[in-house]
């Protein structure tokens, strides 16, 4: 591994985001901070993280993204090129949280917690990849969730974007194994960040009301996660273990949460079981980690 790295972050206005930014760039590695609006709704979240960097002279530059929007990624990721000149990790972290009978979703609001939390990624990892292929090299990192593994009521569509990312970020880490590319993908459990107070509810409320006991299931587990959150900066370090860990020899997932909930036992069999999917359609060489090795690209 160069010792320090170039990030790239979405999401960074608040939260787990903006966290990995202070906490990647104290350690010396060139951090993309992007976020959606940095001129208007997050514009006190952009000069907070510009006068942090000024004053601890920290190599933090921020950048407008949405995750939603494929212009805005490519121009984002490509003044980072143009001003780095290499991407050397992508952490896919904007997305929020979806709660409420799923019945009572409507179907716009969960095209747009798709767009958000499943498409999201999907068009960074289309803007960053042909870098990263050239460099012959990169990290595709996943923040997805414990949600991504284990499912609650009245938290299905949340599940199901994570569940979605999950795939794709494993799908991803056969085939970029070979050009020297990782993905990797992090479970964090419940920490406290503002996720729960933006919290979008499912909108249709004449559902719901027809569910008797079942509709107070959403606010038990929003009691619940809320009460039993844990300190987001855990999620942080395990970010910075993970970037400042040796290309190739990067776990596919971190777990990393104030309980388990049996995600661990989940990861370590479906590792078994896709090792012999692999092995049983004699995929294992051509999913192999090749360092440096860039066949077939640019
Ligand atoms: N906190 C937890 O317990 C927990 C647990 C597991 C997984 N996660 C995951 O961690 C990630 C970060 O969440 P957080 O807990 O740090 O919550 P957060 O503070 O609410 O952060 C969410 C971030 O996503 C951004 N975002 C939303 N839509 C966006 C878009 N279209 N384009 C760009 N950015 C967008 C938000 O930006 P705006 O300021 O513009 O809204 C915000 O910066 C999410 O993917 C979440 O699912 C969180």
């Amino acid at each position: 591994m160069k010792s320090k790295q170039v990030v790239l972050i979405t999401g960074s206005s608040t939260g787990f985001g903006r966290l990995f930014t202070e906490t990647l760039a104290r350690k010396g590695h060139t951090v993309f901070a992007t976020m959606r609006d940095p001129g208007g709704r997050n514009a006190q979240n952009a000069s907070e993280i510009r006068a942090l960097a000024e004053k601890d002279s920290l190599p933090i530059h921020v950048l407008e993204l949405d995750v939603t929007d494929d212009a805005s990624v490519g121009r984002a990721v490509d003044a980072a090129v143009a001003k780095a000149g290499r991407i050397d990790v992508a952490i896919n972290n904007a997305g929020y949280y979806l709660s409420g009978l799923e019945e009572a979703v409507t179907t716009e609001q969960a095209q747009r917690l798709m767009d958000t939390n499943f498409l999201g990624p999907v068009r960074v990892n289309r803007a960053v990849l042909p870098h990263m292929r050239r460099q012959r090299g990169g990290v595709l990192m996943h923040i997805s969730s414990g949600a991504g593994r284990v499912v609650l009521p009245s938290v299905g569509f949340y599940c199901a974007s994570k569940f979605a990312l999950e795939a794709l970020a494993e799908a991803y880490s056969y085939e970029l194994a070979g050009q020297g590319i990782e993905s990797v993908i992090v479970e964090p459990g419940q920490y406290e960040t503002p996720i729960f107070g933006s919290t979008v509810k499912a909108a249709d409320e004449a559902r719901t009301n027809t569910y008797g006991a079942v509709k107070e299931i959403p606010a038990k587990i929003n009691a619940a996660l809320s009460s039993t959150a844990g300190n987001a900066q855990e999620v942080a370090d395990t970010v910075l273990r993970i970037v400042e860990t040796p290309a190739g020899e990067r776990q596919l997932r971190y777990f990393v949460s104030p309980q388990n909930f049996g995600v661990e036992e989940i990861n370590a069999l479906s590792k078994q079981v896709q090792a012999s999917v692999i092995e049983a359609f004699g995929l294992a060489v051509d999913t192999k980690f090749r360092k440096g090795k860039a066949a077939g690209t640019v």
